[in-house]
């Protein structure tokens, strides 16, 4: 887990205030190098009596180096922590967008036309047309552990490294899955709803009767990391815990995650709970679409934390209308902020806005993460999380 850095540069990031439009540099190391090269330059000159231009031919030599190790400029996309930009700032010359106004692809290749690396999220697409407008890019770092918003085979082709956050966010993207597991089955959205409307007349035997979660079966589709802490956290509820991947978990993962493998459609047949958690990929493109929603029976509800595009949203929204399926709950949607309108007309369903991952020590790592890999990146060519190694 990343711990808070020290402030850079005595605290300050010069003009990088909310309003997102400055240059950080760290003004103090810079004047004293201005200082440095300036003075060299007369002395030279002085020293050795030369023209003017062998002293600007010896002293490109310390431009460049200057230039390689000090003039690195890069971008962070979207709004971070300020100690995110004082880790950064000693490093390179930071232009932030704390205004966290998502840019068109046009804005976003023009921006990043001068810069050697860049930090960016889901909302930043890095692909071909804009790797051709940035000849000096070499580095893109994503704050999330999924990576579909970048073109990997077009980073490599331009000689850019590539890299993602996981681990940082397992344990609370899992606790937010449970979230959605128990809202959805006892129906919180609901009964929330209908105490804050006033509708709240009277206790009821039969009012918002919901799905119990203990002992239930959960079928996992994902076990990966996020899929492993999910299926760890319902050994408290007692449940059955099945789960279907492409490929199958190590006996040792099976037995600690007590989850049994199981065939795709065996998994839809039997599990009261679906939750998904494998990447957005074409391979994963509709994943999970109307003939797998088929096979769940009647009381069952699905939970989607993973990627827009795995679920195919129009497919599902049909389920939950004509009641093929009890509930979803819901943190992410094909070409979301943009979700299918017929989501919200539905009280089967909850809905929140991606935010899976979003505690405030998650979030902070993910972007220091992806910070570290950054100054990695750009200083020793090995980041740690690199997505594209070389050849
Ligand atoms: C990720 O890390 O991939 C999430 O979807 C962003 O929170």
């Amino acid at each position: 887990m990343s711990t808070r850095p020290p402030r850079g540069c005595d605290g300050a990031i010069d003009g990088c205030g909310p309003t997102g439009n400055g240059d950080p540099v760290c003004t103090k190391d810079r004047a004293i190098l201005f200082f440095i090269f300036c003075s060299g330059k007369s002395w030279y000159k002085v020293r050795h009596g030369c023209p003017e231009a062998r002293a600007a031919r010896f002293f490109s030599h310390i431009t460049r180096f200057e230039e390689s190790t000090m003039q690195k400029n890069v971008y962070v996309a979207r709004e971070v922590f300020a100690e995110v930009l004082d880790f950064l700032a000693p490093h390179f010359t930071v232009q932030a967008n704390q205004e966290d106004c998502v840019l068109s692809p046009e804005e976003l290749a023009r921006v990043l036309a001068d810069k050697d690396g860049a930090m960016t999220t889901l909302t930043e697409r890095i692909d071909e047309p804009l790797l051709g407008r940035c000849p000096r890019l070499k580095a893109v770092c994503n704050i999330a552990v999924g990576y579909n918003n970048i073109d990997l085979a077009a980073c490599s082709s331009h000689g850019v490294m590539a890299t993602n956050t996981p681990g940082v966010l397992d344990d609370t993207t899992a606790d937010f899955a449970w979230t959605l597991i128990l809202a959805t089955a006892r129906r919180l959205n609901e009964a929330e709803a209908y105490v804050r409307d006033g509708r709240w007349d009277k206790w009821k035997l039969k009012q918002f009767l919901g799905l119990d979660v203990h002992h239930a079966t959960l079928g996992i589709i994902g076990l990966g990391r996020i899929g492993q802490a999910v299926a760890r956290r319902a050994a408290g509820f007692e449940m059955e815990v099945i789960y279907h991947d492409v490929q199958r978990a190590a006996p040792a993962v099976e037995a600690a995650c007590r989850a049994a493998y199981v065939p795709k459609e065996e998994l839809y047949r039997r599990a009261d709970i679906v939750t998904i958690h494998i990447p957005y990929s074409r391979e994963t493109h509709h994943a999970v679409g109307g003939p797998e929603i088929s096979l769940m029976k009647r009381s069952a509800i699905l939970i989607h934390a993973a990627r827009g595009g795995v679920v195919d949203d129009a497919a599902l929204v049909e389920a939950l209308r004509s009641g093929a399926i009890a509930g979803a709950g819901l943190d992410v949607f094909e070409g979301e902020p943009a979700i299918h309108p017929g989501f919200k007309e539905l009280a089967n369903v909850i809905l929140s806005p991606h935010i899976a991952s979003s505690s405030e020590r998650t979030r902070f790592n993910m972007a220091m993460k992806a910070a570290e890999n950054l100054v990695a990146a750009l200083t020793t060519g090995n980041p740690p999380n690199l997505l594209n190694p070389a050849g």
